[in-house]
């Protein structure tokens, strides 16, 4: 049976799907003609205002449930066809409430895939992560999906995170072999873009930069600023999820990285630039208490395989991309959320 599921005409739900890249990816799906997209999330995270340029749409639904409660799930999936995983911790998250996480990243989707196999769902998309491959000095060149994982060096959150995106990878697997649900895996760099929230450490420092500078300091950069950050902008991201339902993959996991890599210094220079200034970086130590996601070097997280797999290829730069951001932070939305 194909594992094709068109866009137009078709009912999806988003798990976890009202934020940074559910409520990008539910305005994709709607553009493209899906009969209903259902926004699934306990707003924990999220919010209404995340999705509040939505909420006018007809076509639109949101449903307040938690991932830890099946029967939540098994309401809401009824009579869809696509199901997108989103609900997760991140690191950040992870570091203040380890347990949490667990329960959320692993049986939070362990519920969710069974409760598209009960109601028969054709095709899940899972939100994995390049925190497959690690944290800490064992991270550098090319990153491809049969890199190994690293934790060596790395803060335990981050592992953590890393952990159960790996074993929610597997159990999509397990799923496939033992019930045939389609799926397909994307492995998300960090994302970032409207609507973008304070959760992900490495989005979190363009944040801080651009406020710095905005407020006339100098942006900080940790250690000689040649550390490796590859961003993915939310827009291509949306596009890449819209892409793997209608794609006949199944059963496989691919990196969805931006056009490339950038180092923090790069990074900071670009965001000093939109604000419309010149002012210098002061080169700076780590903070204690602050999780930070370092690698060994320079790395590029390849989306090739994406192309291959499902024909996605990013397509938002990282000047425009934050050029995005930042006026959608210095928008009425941007400023009150
Ligand atoms: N943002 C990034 O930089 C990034 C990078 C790589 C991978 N990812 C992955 O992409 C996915 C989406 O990212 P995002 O930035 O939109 O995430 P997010 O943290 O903004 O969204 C997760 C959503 O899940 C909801 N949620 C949390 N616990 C829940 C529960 N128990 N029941 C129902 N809903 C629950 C939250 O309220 C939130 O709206 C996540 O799985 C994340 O791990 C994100």
């Amino acid at each position: 049976m194909s594992a094709s599921v068109p866009i137009a005409g078709n009912r999806f739900i988003i798990v976890g799907g009202a934020s940074l890249v559910g409520s990008a990816t539910a305005a994709g799906l709607l553009d493209a003609g899906a009969s209903e997209v259902v926004l699934f999330d306990n707003f924990s995270m999220g919010s209404e205002a995340a999705v509040a340029h939505l909420k006018d749409n007809p076509r639109l639904r949101l449903v307040r449930g938690d991932v830890m409660r099946l029967p939540d799930l098994l309401r809401a999936m009824e009579g869809c066809q696509g199901a997108l995983l989103l609900a997760a911790y991140m690191t950040l998250n992870m570091d203040r409430d380890p347990w949490g996480g667990l329960d959320v990243n692993i049986r939070g989707v362990q519920n969710a895939l069974e409760a598209a196999r009960a109601t028969g769902v054709r095709k899940v998309v899972f939100a994995s992560s390049n925190a497959v491959y690690g944290y800490g000095p064992g991270v550098k060149g090319e990153l491809v999906e049969d890199t190994p994982f690293h934790s060596a060096g790395a803060p335990p959150a981050a592992i953590l995170y890393g952990a159960t995106k790996i074993i929610g990878e597997q159990l999509c697997r397990d799923y496939k072999r033992r019930f045939g649900l389609d799926y397909v895996v994307l492995r998300y760099s960090t994302v970032y873009g409207e609507r973008q929230h304070y959760r992900a450490a490495n989005a979190l420092y363009i944040i801080e930069t651009w406020d710095r500078v905005k407020r006339g300091e100098r942006p900080q950069v940790y250690g000689d600023g040649s550390e490796t950050k590859h961003f993915v902008y939310v827009g291509d991201l949306a596009r890449a999820n819209r892409m793997a339902f209608e794609a006949e993959a199944t059963d496989v996991a691919v990196n969805t990285s931006g056009p490339a890599p950038v180092t923090t210094l790069e990074l900071v220079r670009m965001v000093t630039k939109l604000a419309g200034s010149d002012i210098e970086p002061e080169f700076v130590g780590d903070t204690p208490g602050k999780v930070r996601l370092t690698s060994g070097g320079a790395f590029r997280i390849a989306h090739e395989e994406a192309f291959r797999a499902i024909g996605w290829k990013p397509q938002v730069g990282m000047e425009e991309g934050l050029r995005r951001l930042m006026a959608w932070i210095e928008s009425n939305e941007g400023r009150t959320s």
